[in-house]
């Protein structure tokens, strides 16, 4: 089986729609609010949401769903949609960690075995997202997908991988999940928020290992600790999605997503860890 495989090479069958990943506006230092429009415009496939977009002049920046908002039952359908996709990701870039380094003779099996781990528990989480997809009536590619987050799951550090899809991915999905789960009891849907609840568990475990194994793979090494935290930085920038995640104080939390800060810290963030997300994202002009 190839090893090292690009994120072009990711299989899916005709119902998926992809579409390409903005590299330049997720690396910018600085962005425009105009900017974060435009691009949130241009990776929308969803003819529904393209037509709300353009009737209210653009669209809100990821911030708190709310139940009795008239866009809530699209936005519902949009970010199961969104979360199902990550998921898939989330089990290709631990299969791919799993698989990629067997050659690696320095590298303790226990890696390979929370990694497979991670697997077992990403197939139950696509299942579940599947689900909830029926149960907010989507469908698979009713919403776009891209593959930025496997996009930086293909390093060929082992180090950098768990950074990539353990820390900064998952990490990202447990602000994500905290946020369906407050829409989930606002809409009084049990089936909701206990089912991400649910996920969210596993999530944790999974920073978990990206913390552990970050550390325990650097150690003793401090310029490949200098380069892994680099990336981290990196990816910690990107998936910030132009700054809507982590420049916000009491002014902009309604606006932007907020972290999840209680259970980041479960999964084994300091403070200073979580300052650092936050601040790792360009900076909105408009905002500062
Ligand atoms: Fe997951
Ligand atoms: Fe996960």
């Amino acid at each position: 089986m190839k090893k090292f495989m690009q994120s072009s090479e990711l299989a899916r069958d005709d119902r998926f729609k992809r579409v390409q990943i903005p590299i330049e506006f997720l690396t910018a230092e600085e962005v425009s609010l105009e900017q974060i429009q435009q691009t949130f415009k241009t990776l929308q496939t969803n003819p529904e949401m393209k037509k709300a977009m353009e009737e209210r002049g653009g669209v809100s920046l990821g911030g708190r769903m709310r139940p009795t908002d008239d866009m809530a039952p699209l936005k519902i359908k949009s970010q199961m949609h969104g979360i199902f996709m990550g998921e898939i990701q989330a089990l290709e870039g631990a299969g791919r960690s799993c698989w990629d380094f067997t050659d690696d003779q320095e590298l303790p099996w226990k890696f390979q075995l929370d990694m497979a781990r991670q697997c077992w528990d990403e197939t139950r989480h696509v299942e579940t997202y599947s689900a909830l997809l029926d149960h907010v009536d989507a469908e698979i590619g009713e919403f776009a997908e891209n593959v930025m987050l496997f996009e930086f799951a293909c390093s060929d550090d082992p180090a950098e991988r768990v950074v990539g899809v353990n820390r900064c991915l998952e990490g990202l999905a447990l602000d994500v999940f905290n946020e369906t789960i407050r829409f989930g009891k606002a809409a009084d849907d049990e089936c909701i928020w206990r089912s991400v609840d649910y996920v969210a568990a596993d999530e944790v475990t999974h920073v978990r290992f990206g913390q552990v194994w970050s550390k325990a793979l650097t150690e003793g090494d401090p310029e490949r600790r200098r380069k892994v935290l680099a990336f981290q930085r990196k990816v910690d920038g990107v998936f910030s999605f132009g700054g809507i995640r982590g420049s916000y104080d009491s002014r902009t939390n309604e606006e932007l997503m907020p972290l999840a800060v209680e259970l980041r810290k479960l999964a084994g963030f300091t403070d200073e860890d979580i300052q650092e997300v936050r601040d790792a994202g360009p900076k909105i002009k408009e905002l500062i």
